[in-house]
């Protein structure tokens, strides 16, 4: 056969395994599987991509697949879970760089306008990704600040980079031979990624990590019109449209537009001066035990505090325990729980937690006031009832998980620390709130002692 035809062929391959893949990293149950056809799809579209480059020094690509794939692999095997959207900001970073990498050396001077168009696309938003997911890293890791930073005059300043950024662009695609404006639109990218990214901050971060992604791709995308290779076209434009259903999807769940989140700066200080009737009343666990013993219908709510205890293990436990004593047991799983999407799921489903367990919000709210004991594990903002009664919190109108109206709720936190967010949370004075304070797992591991003792 042609070698030209089996390039096609394995280009079609490749990105039949991109869709398949993708599909499958919809549920939990298949999404294992979705990474290794993506993985397959991935080497796939390589080995085809090397084919087709008969002009590439193979030494060189040998050494940057070794490199490249060590560093990866010990990266994902050192992170933590808790980590991971640092991880994930990181490497859309690089794949930021990428593209704009390939859009440069993709540049000749008898290139064509729309090679041209092209080339300067995948540099500007390759670009934006690069410094965008930096500054998105850093917040993040809390190398920089995670508020939002805001200052007078930020839109006239924003307003010219863009201007800036237009002009050269489209100087550049005039006069390709001179370096100038080459230079100027890689120089104002990269400060403008910076510029977009500074003024988002606290809970709205993630919603960020999941746009950023979504650039990244179309970079990518960018890129493969530049040099004219359909699989990273395919590939980048599955990662754009991913990267921004997401990014609607998790909206959504903080009931707050794009240009919301974008552009207003999320007030996680705005309710310091809140009071909250009600006091905090602590429990033990061994008086805990006896509510659980006699309850019947049981929620588990995880957050990100069930991650940082690693409890996912002995939250199983319970859940075992609690259903051998004859309790209907459930675990409500909000969109933003965690610190990254799917981060609940990925935890209970290492802990072999039983999918069809794993009740989404709109499935458990209204099931909320025939539970007898919502169990609240390092779960804050996803649950403050804040969202739905006051009409000055900043997250009022996100729609969260119900557990006030369950007939009692236990939360295990270690302290009266805030979430994410920076927020209070009157969920804890409650009527009908019991607070178990210490580490999630030190504190299931009690529960778990005596209810199998
Ligand atoms: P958070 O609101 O962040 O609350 C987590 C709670 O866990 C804290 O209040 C903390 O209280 C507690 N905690 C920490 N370590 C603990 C431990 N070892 N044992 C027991 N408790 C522990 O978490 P959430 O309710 O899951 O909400 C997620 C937040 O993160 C939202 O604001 C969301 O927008 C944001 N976010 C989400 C994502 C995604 S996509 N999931 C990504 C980034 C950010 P103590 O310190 O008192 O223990």
């Amino acid at each position: 056969m042609d070698l030209s035809v089996v390039i096609s062929l394995g280009y079609v391959l490749a990105s039949g395994l991109f869709i398949f893949g993708l599909k499958k990293l919809g549920s939990p149950a298949t999404a294992r599987k979705g990474n290794m056809i993506s993985a397959v799809g991935m080497l796939t579209a390589i080995v085809v991509a090397l084919l087709d480059q008969g002009i590439v020094d193979f030494t060189w690509i040998a050494a940057g697949m070794v490199v490249g794939g060590a560093i990866g692999a010990i990266a994902a095997r050192a992170i933590a879970m808790t980590s991971m959207p640092e991880m994930v900001a990181l490497f859309n970073g690089l794949g930021g760089a990428a593209s704009l990498l390939v859009g440069w050396a993709a540049l000749t001077p008898d290139a064509a306008t729309f090679t041209l168009v092209t080339i300067v696309l995948s540099i500007l938003i390759g670009g934006v990704t690069l410094t965008g997911s930096l500054i998105a890293y850093g917040k993040l890791s809390e190398i920089l600040g995670s508020g939002a930073v805001m200052f007078k005059g930020q839109q006239l300043v924003n307003s010219l980079i863009i201007a800036g950024v237009v002009g050269s662009a489209v100087m550049f695609c005039l006069q390709p031979t001179d370096p100038t404006w080459l230079y100027a639109v890689i120089g104002l990218s990269l400060v403008f990624g910076i510029m977009v990214v500074i003024p988002i901050g606290g809970a709205d971060m993630p919603v960020v990590i999941s746009l950023l992604n979504s650039y990244s791709g179309l970079a990518a995308c960018a890129a493969g019109f530049a040099i004219n290779n359909n699989v990273l076209i395919v590939a980048g434009s599955l990662v754009g449209a991913s990267g921004i259903i997401l990014t609607q999807i998790m909206c959504k769940a903080m009931n707050r537009s794009l240009s919301n989140v974008l552009f207003s700066g999320f007030a996680s200080v705005a309710n310091e001066a809140t009071e909250i009737d009600g006091e905090i009343k602590p429990i033990t666990a061994e008086d805990a035990y006896y509510i659980l013993e006699a309850a019947t219908n049981v929620a588990i709510i995880p957050g990100y505090g069930m991650a940082v205890a690693q409890a996912q293990h002995v939250v199983k436990e319970l859940g075992d325990l609690l259903e051998a004593n004859g309790a209907e047991v459930n675990f409500g799983i909000h969109p933003v729980a965690g610190r990254m999407p799917g981060h609940m799921n990925v935890l209970l489903a290492e802990a072999d937690v039983p999918y069809d367990q794993l009740l989404e919000m709109d499935e458990i709210n209204p099931r909320m006031e025939l539970i007898d004991v919502a169990i609240v594990i390092g779960a804050n903002d996803v649950v403050n009832p804040a969202a739905r009664e006051m009409e000055s919190s900043p997250i009022y109108g996100m729609p969260v998980i119900n557990v006030a109206d369950a007939q009692t709720v236990f939360v295990l936190k270690r302290s009266m620390a805030s979430g994410f967010a920076g927020i209070e949370n009157p969920l804890f004075y409650k009527e009908n709130t019991r607070m178990l304070f210490g580490d999630a797992k030190e504190t299931l591991s009690k529960l778990v002692r005596e209810l199998s003792g």
